[in-house]
């Protein structure tokens, strides 16, 4: 079966990068990203490629290369729908606010609507793929929705997860480690793995069952925050031991059964997806009764909860036990370097905490707008919008959020924080003048001898 013309629904941080490589690798495919939300489009719009939604490095470029050609945004969603002969569905899976499952399920509201919106439209058949994280047999939910409203046309469904990391999105996508497509219809796979076959060699296009696929998803997410959980455990360890979770770290990364990567100690994983897809897994094993299983997985949240709160409350002591009425500058707000986003992010935490201390707060982020950062605190609900107004100022200058502070806190790694002006910055500073690393992203022999008090994650 040959793809002519592609929808994708949701223009996020997956659907946005994913689609414009599966453009830029087909140039003979029409791909058309669709959206609710029309701020949105306009920004995929742009003529300003800088101003994309989404913050990717390498992504203007591919959006410069292909929009227009064979790339297109709109909120012509049922056009768009009935155009292809192949969907994505890449809508956002958030842990649900309400009802049963109430901070623990993933919220398929979304997915519901997307899956009803396009049997209500499709008058041709359509393979229909599920790119956002879903739980284990959603692919029937999905299909019993499609194919009770959706008459005589026929559907295909496909899981095909995406495992791109914000940050290096593009050089994921475009060298993925693996594609993996789950389905029942040997047609519909080879028709998705065809499109990927463009660029990704054919051995590393995995084919499985639908059930499989759903739940290697949710299984890489657990065991990557696993590692990070599992270190970031052993860092509280060194800080009491005076052994040094870099050093602890290369060395079991050079077993070559364990492996070097994801092993950075930090102030604790962020992002849209770790937290929300293992609470989603321990969610899942409980309503089958599973409750050892959901109990270890459980631990990765509960640890890394553990590791920004004592994070903060190491500020807090050090301070010689109150922050109240001090300025505390924060480097960095995203939840990792090189994206915009900020779900999840420590840093909103660690602000929190310490705004309920009475710190007064300093933000600065290379990336991250000023409303963002509002929109963040207010969203915990913890006091008052105007509350968080008054304690909170985000700046444009780092330098500006570091002057006249009582300490620093890193809570981001971006590389542009390394090369800053630590002299000046220390002349700028109250003293004693204290920095707490949350990303071991300073050198701490240089940075004492400035005249610094540093504190960082295990060591
Ligand atoms: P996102 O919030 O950035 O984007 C989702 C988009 O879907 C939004 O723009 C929203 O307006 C739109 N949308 C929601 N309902 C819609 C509807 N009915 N019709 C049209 N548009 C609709 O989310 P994201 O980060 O792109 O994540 C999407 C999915 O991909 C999630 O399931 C997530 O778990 C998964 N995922 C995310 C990442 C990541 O790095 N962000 C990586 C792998 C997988
Ligand atoms: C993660 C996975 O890496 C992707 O494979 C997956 O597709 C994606 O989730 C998803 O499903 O959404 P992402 O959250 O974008 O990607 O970024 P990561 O690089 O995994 O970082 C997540 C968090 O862990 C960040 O806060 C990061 O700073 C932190 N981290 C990462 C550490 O603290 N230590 C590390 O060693 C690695």
């Amino acid at each position: 079966m040959k793809i002519n013309k592609i929808c994708c629904i949701g223009a996020g941080y997956v659907g946005g990068p994913t689609m414009a490589v599966i453009a830029k690798m087909n140039p003979n495919i029409q791909v058309t990203i669709v959206d609710i939300n029309q701020e949105r489009i306009d920004a995929w719009n742009d003529d300003d490629v800088s101003k994309l939604p989404v913050y990717e490095p390498g992504l203007p470029e591919i959006v410069k290369e292909t929009r227009g050609k064979n790339l297109h945004f709109s909120t012509e969603i049922d056009k768009a729908i009935d155009e292809a002969e192949m969907v994505f569905i890449s809508v956002n899976t958030p842990t649900k606010t309400y009802g049963k499952g109430k901070g623990m399920a993933a919220d398929l509201k979304y997915v519901e609507l997307c899956a009803r919106n396009i049997a209500d439209v499709a008058k041709t058949d359509k393979i229909v793929v599920e790119k956002s994280t879903l739980p284990v047999r959603t692919a029937h939910a999905i299909k019993s929705i499609l194919d009770n409203i959706g008459g005589e046309v026929k559907f295909d469904i496909l899981s095909n997860p995406e495992f791109l990391a914000e940050g290096t999105a593009i050089q994921d996508l475009l060298k993925p480690d693996r594609v993996l497509i789950g389905g029942e219809s040997k047609e519909a796979i080879e028709a998705l793995a065809s499109i990927y076959g463009s660029w990704v060699p054919q051995d590393q296009i995995l084919r499985t069952n639908v059930w499989s696929s759903e739940l290697s998803k949710l299984t890489a997410n657990a065991f990557l925050a696993q590692r990070i959980s599992s270190i970031n455990a052993i860092s509280e360890l060194c800080e009491h031991t005076e052994a040094n979770v870099s050093e602890v770290a290369r060395a079991i990364g050079m077993d070559s059964r364990i492996g070097p990567k994801f092993l950075n100690a930090s102030i604790g994983f962020g992002g849209s997806c770790f937290q929300k897809d293992i609470l989603n897994l321990v969610y899942i094993a409980r309503s089958y009764g599973l409750n050892e299983v959901a109990d270890y997985w459980e631990q990765v949240i509960i640890l890394n909860d553990h590791q920004k709160r004592r994070f903060s409350d190491k500020l807090i002591t050090t301070l010689y036990n109150t922050v109240s009425g001090k300025k505390i500058a924060m480097l960095g707000w995203a939840f990792k370097k090189d994206t915009n986003d900020t779900r999840e992010s420590a840093a909103i935490y660690v602000a929190d905490h310490l705004l309920s201390e009475q710190a007064s707060i300093a933000v600065y982020d290379p990336k991250v707008p000023k409303a963002k950062v509002y929109a963040d605190l207010n969203y915990l609900n913890t006091r008052l919008e105007k509350e968080n107004e008054e304690l909170v100022e985000v700046f444009n200058n780092p330098y500006e959020a570091i002057k006249d502070a009582h300490a620093i806190a890193i809570m981001t790694e971006w590389d542009e924080f390394k090369s800053y002006d630590w002299n000046k910055i220390y002349n700028l500073m109250k003293k004693p003048a204290f920095i707490f690393d949350g990303r071991r992203l300073l050198d701490k022999n240089s940075i004492e001898k400035i005249g610094f008090k540093y504190f960082t994650i295990g060591q």
